[in-house]
């Protein structure tokens, strides 16, 4: 058996949907429908590899900026996706959560997502989590407001400035940093993803688009991280004889 490190945390950018639709000469929702394909793939291919959270990045604030119809329909996928992989999800202990403004989703989707979150809290084997409209920026904006608040109500101190008291009010509050992001398509760009929290991730971009996107080359990507050196901030020889994190 190997004892390469796995990443606990693995965190994707789907992209390429488009131009995977684009190359074949099909509708852009094509691509967007295969992806969901991909995405299924991607959890039994997770779970297999002894990842314990993926957090895929399904829709961002700026998402709402593409045609209506093409919303529309990402959102008509979101419905299928949870509608269909509910029963799937419980059968193999997967948790789901949801990071981003969620109050602001259609309700359908809202009301989903809140039955899926709760049918399947009890579990703890992978946790799936969904970046729904999601941003780090308005991440940052929502935390400054929650803690604002937690300090006018006595709870946190003003001088209390360090990283683990802020980071509770972050959506992220009770998931693990992310250790490997990866993202398809061949774009090396973090498009406003878990800016925060891949403060010390490693980073794999790959040129395949999603729907593209097989077991294998998740399991490549895990390979390409097990070779890296992570240092978080301290020396090779430092990190050999006493790590502190
Ligand atoms: C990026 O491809 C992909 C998205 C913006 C949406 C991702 C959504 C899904 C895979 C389906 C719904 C998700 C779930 C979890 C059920 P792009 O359209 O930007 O591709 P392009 O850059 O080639 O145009």
């Amino acid at each position: 058996m190997s004892s390469a490190p796995i990443p606990a945390h693995v965190a994707i950018i789907m992209d390429g949907n488009g131009r995977w639709a684009k190359q074949r000469g099909l509708p852009r929702i094509e691509g967007h429908r295969r992806g969901v394909e991909t995405v299924r793939t991607v959890i039994k291919a997770g779970r297999e590899l002894g990842i314990r959270y993926i957090t895929l990045y399904a829709f961002s604030v700026e998402n709402w900026k593409r045609p209506q119809d093409e919303v529309g329909a990402l959102m008509g996928l979101l419905e299928y996706f949870l509608k269909r992989e509910l029963a799937n999800l419980v059968k193999d202990k997967v948790r789901l959560l949801t990071i981003g403004r969620i109050h602001e989703m259609p309700d359908n989707v809202r009301i989903l997502l809140q039955n899926a979150v709760e049918a399947t809290a009890a579990f703890s084997d992978l946790t799936l989590v969904l970046a729904l409209n999601y941003g780090s920026r308005t991440e940052i904006v929502d935390a400054a407001r929650a803690y604002a608040k937690a300090v006018a109500a006595g709870e946190v101190k003003l001088n209390d400035t360090s990283w683990e008291s802020f980071s509770r009010h972050l959506y992220t509050a009770h998931i693990p940093d992310p250790d490997l992001v990866i993202r398809t398509s061949g774009e090396m760009r973090i498009s406003n993803f878990l800016l925060m929290q891949a403060a010390y991730a490693e980073f794999v971009f790959t040129p395949v688009f999603w729907p593209d996107f097989t077991k294998t080359d998740l399991a490549d990507a895990v390979a390409t991280f097990a070779k890296r050196e992570r240092r978080f901030g301290q020396t090779s020889d430092q990190l050999k004889s006493a790590p502190t994190r």
